[in-house]
């Protein structure tokens, strides 16, 4: 049979069962996506075959799976994955679907194996995916039409950067760089500025909310920074972002930056740290206000692995919050602990469908390698507190994100649409070293719309 990423391409504008093209969901000139985008069971089942069935999404981070074997089990989309580390020191990512009737051939969140034999009726795979045999060996029972060699488990497509394990189950998705594009710059900048690298620290956490993913990843991944001001306010008026300076529309942290967004639909918020005298040099600027999730004395050591561009970009707009579309959003920024003292946020969160009308979010926090062990434990604590699944700033997305959803089914609920008409537009300062399309000032609309953009260029085949 044909694979499915294959027909899809062959029908690049769809229509839902009542006539609508999908096309029409998006107003480009408007700036607005229907409502019904966040209900439409149709309009979900397009996102599962063109979106996820098709780009690349993250399933994990490399210190979750260091030695042979090792594995976990994870999400592309709603098919089912195992994310195992081979002999030969790769990663596999396979589909976890047994080859025989469907059942799920790994059914632990984690653990080491070199073998999955399903319990249904015994086939058994390597950490490779290839079929080992079925139970009877001389009997024959997976039968003489399909040979040992068709019935492995499907092998997806897996690349890494700065640490997160991408993979894409499309094998004609385009390279993961090529996906990242002018993106991975940032990556690295959020999760790959030290030598020795980051760490998760425990599993990952995980709850399900009853709402549409659509509306956590606009959000996160396009890097939404207006909401902070309304919804996050008592973070802000709490001084919990590392100020106790009087808070006003215009002078809240973080509001004014460097906005970045991508037409691959991925954006990065740069905050600016303009207490700080350009005359002192960069590095010891950092060293005053470390990157979260480092200690000043672990600053030095970043002149040595990253260029002046980076350095400079992190002592005067470093990234703070961000994503990689479709559904990854990515975070480092300082934060009070609940000591009263700086400490930080670094982690990453995962937002995967479980239908039109839930998503669970799953969160992972990181920490540096090289950072003393108590240091580690305040920034795991921090992070969890903040963007953990109990996490107070979470709590306040949280809330939205159903109520929206629900908001959405109404009749003429569903006929109103998301409006992202206040855009920046690009300004990029001259000397600005990174991508991307980057706009200087109040935080507005921009990445979200982009995220919108690319969605609908996957769902009709643009992509
Ligand atoms: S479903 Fe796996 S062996 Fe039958
Ligand atoms: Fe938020």
């Amino acid at each position: 049979m044909t694979p499915i990423s294959d027909r899809l391409r062959d029908d690049p504008s769809p229509c839902l069962p009542d006539g609508t093209a999908v096309s029409s969901l998006i107003d480009p000139d408007r700036r607005e996506v229907s409502m019904r985008t966040l209900v439409d069971p149709d309009v979900y089942r397009l996102e599962l075959q063109r979106l996820f069935g098709r780009t690349w999404s993250v399933v994990g981070h490399v210190t979750e799976v260091p030695d042979t074997g090792d594995f976990v089990t994870r999400y592309i989309g709603e098919d089912p994955v195992i994310v195992v580390r081979d002999r030969s020191g790769d990663i596999q990512v396979l589909l976890n679907v047994c080859q025989h009737r469907g059942m799920p051939v790994c059914r632990s969140e984690a653990g080491t194996a070199t073998q999955f034999r399903c319990i249904y009726h015994g086939w058994v795979y390597d950490e490779q995916g290839k079929f080992l045999g079925s139970p009877v060996a001389k009997q024959e029972m997976h039968g003489d039409i399909l040979s040992k060699s068709e019935l492995g488990l499907r092998q997806a497509q897996v690349g890494t950067h700065a640490g997160l394990i991408f993979a894409t189950l499309d094998k004609q998705a385009p390279p993961l760089d090529e996906h990242l594009g002018e993106m991975g710059w940032y990556l690295d900048l959020f999760f790959g500025i030290s030598e020795s690298g980051l760490e998760v620290v425990g599993p990952p956490q995980r709850f399900t909310i009853r709402g549409n993913w659509k509306l956590a990843a606009e959000q996160f991944v396009g890097g939404d920074g207006y909401h902070a001001l309304s919804l996050h306010r008592s973070q802000f008026d709490l001084g919990l972002l590392g100020t106790t300076e009087a808070i006003t529309a215009t002078t809240a942290p973080g509001m004014e930056g460097l906005d970045v967004s991508f037409v691959h639909g991925h954006a990065v918020r740069c905050s600016y740290l303009v207490t700080m005298d350009t005359s002192i040099p960069a590095l010891d600027r950092l060293a005053i206000l470390p990157p979260a999730g480092m200690t000043p004395e672990m600053v030095p050591a970043l002149g040595q692995h990253l260029d002046a561009d980076r350095i400079r970009v992190l002592a005067e707009a470093r990234p703070v919050v961000g994503g990689i579309f479709p559904n990854t959003a990515l975070f480092r920024f300082p934060f009070l602990s609940s000591d009263g003292e700086l400490a930080g946020v670094v982690g990453f969160h995962t937002f995967v469908p479980k239908g039109p009308d839930a998503v669970e979010f799953w969160h992972w926090s990181l920490v540096e390698r090289d950072a003393p062990p108590e240091f580690k434990e305040k920034i795991r604590r921090t992070t969890v507190q903040t963007v953990g699944t109990s996490g107070q700033i979470e709590q306040d997305d949280g809330e939205c994100w159903p109520a929206m959803t629900r908001g959405a089914r109404g009749v003429y609920a569903a006929e109103q649409t998301l409006k992202y008409q206040a855009l920046q537009g690009e300004s990029k300062p001259a000397d600005w070293p990174g991508g991307g399309i980057v706009s200087e000032g109040f935080t507005k609309d921009d990445g979200q719309w982009y995220w919108w953009q690319r969605y609908f260029d996957y769902l009709t085949g643009k992509v």
